[in-house]
């Protein structure tokens, strides 16, 4: 079945980003000048969604004002006769449809999902997670996902090797039967488990396809890792009834959920832009210098 939709989470409190994050979303972070959840939606969008949910809560009212029309601004920009700048707010202001639903306390990922069920309907649908970037330029992560599920059906989770000893920062995915070199069944998936607990290195990734059967499974999911309703408990539940697959993605994955791969990622996403990389190589290539001075000084 063709999607048409897709979730993208963003309740949650941002704390290892504190204190960038006490008033402002961390979804509103920019990566080099874009606000990291506009990235998220261009996947989504360039993947053929056209209808995106996003679940936020008390203190990210900005999301929703980014994407909303900003008359003053445009009266502002062709006063200046700045016109690509006008064109830039009108691409982010008509990108795709968007509706937005609270998840009123921070219940965890599978709970912030279970506040998009009316929104969604009875149709597979696509999820992605703000914190994880991917970058591909021919075939957007998303869309291979949807492309697996449209062949194959049930639902696809993205995939990633990671070194054995990261395995407890993920979703752990136990392979059975391989479908292609790069899409597998799942036998069983676990949140968050110990290195020596973990039946192998392939990590969940920040994004999926799940049919509306999580919807029912997600509401009798307990609390799981970390206290919270998790979405990984809530797919593995669903393995009784219906086909799951990891499919390892082509492309690079990003992390920005902390204050490193947050600066590490907004500086790799600097080097892509032609109009930014050469003033950040030219820093770069000085920047020895006053690494060793910044070490210096904590000696
Ligand atoms: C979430 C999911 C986890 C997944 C990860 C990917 O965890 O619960 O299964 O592997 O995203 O980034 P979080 O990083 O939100 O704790």
């Amino acid at each position: 079945m063709k999607i048409r939709k897709a979730v993208i989470p963003a309740a949650g409190l941002g704390t290892r980003v504190l204190p960038a994050t006490k008033a402002i979303p961390k979804e509103m972070l920019p990566l080099a000048d874009k606000p990291t959840i506009q990235y998220i939606i261009e996947e989504a969008v360039a993947s053929g969604i056209e209808h995106i949910i996003i679940v936020t809560s008390r203190t990210k009212r900005a999301i929703e004002d980014h994407f909303d029309e900003t008359p003053e601004l445009r009266a502002a920009l062709e006063r200046k006769g700045d016109h690509k700048k006008l064109e830039m707010l009108e691409r982010i202001e008509s990108m795709v449809q968007l509706s937005f639903t609270r998840q009123p306390t921070p219940r965890g990922l599978g709970h912030a999902i279970l506040m998009a069920k009316d929104l969604v309907g009875d149709e597979p649908f696509g999820v992605l997670l703000g914190d994880d970037l991917v970058v591909n330029d021919e075939r957007p992560c998303l869309r291979q996902l949807m492309d697996v599920h449209e062949t194959y059906g049930g639902c696809v989770v993205a995939a990633m090797r990671v070194p054995h000893e990261q395995i407890s920062l993920y979703g752990n995915v136990a392979l059975g039967k391989s479908i292609t070199p790069r899409t597998h069944r799942i036998r069983d998936l676990i949140e968050k488990p110990k290195p020596e607990a973990a039946p192998s290195d392939l990590a969940v990734i920040g994004r999926y396809v799940l049919t509306p059967d999580i919807f029912d499974a997600l509401e009798r999911t307990e609390p799981g890792s970390g206290g919270e309703i998790q979405l990984t408990d809530g797919i593995c539940a669903l393995l009784e009834r219906q086909q799951v697959f990891a499919h390892e993605f082509e492309g690079t994955r990003y992390d920005t959920g902390d204050p490193v791969s947050y600066l590490t990622t907004s500086l790799a996403f600097a080097l892509r832009r032609p109009d930014l990389a050469p003033g950040v190589i030219a820093f770069l290539k000085n920047l020895h210098l006053d690494e060793s001075r910044a070490l210096d000084k904590l000696d």
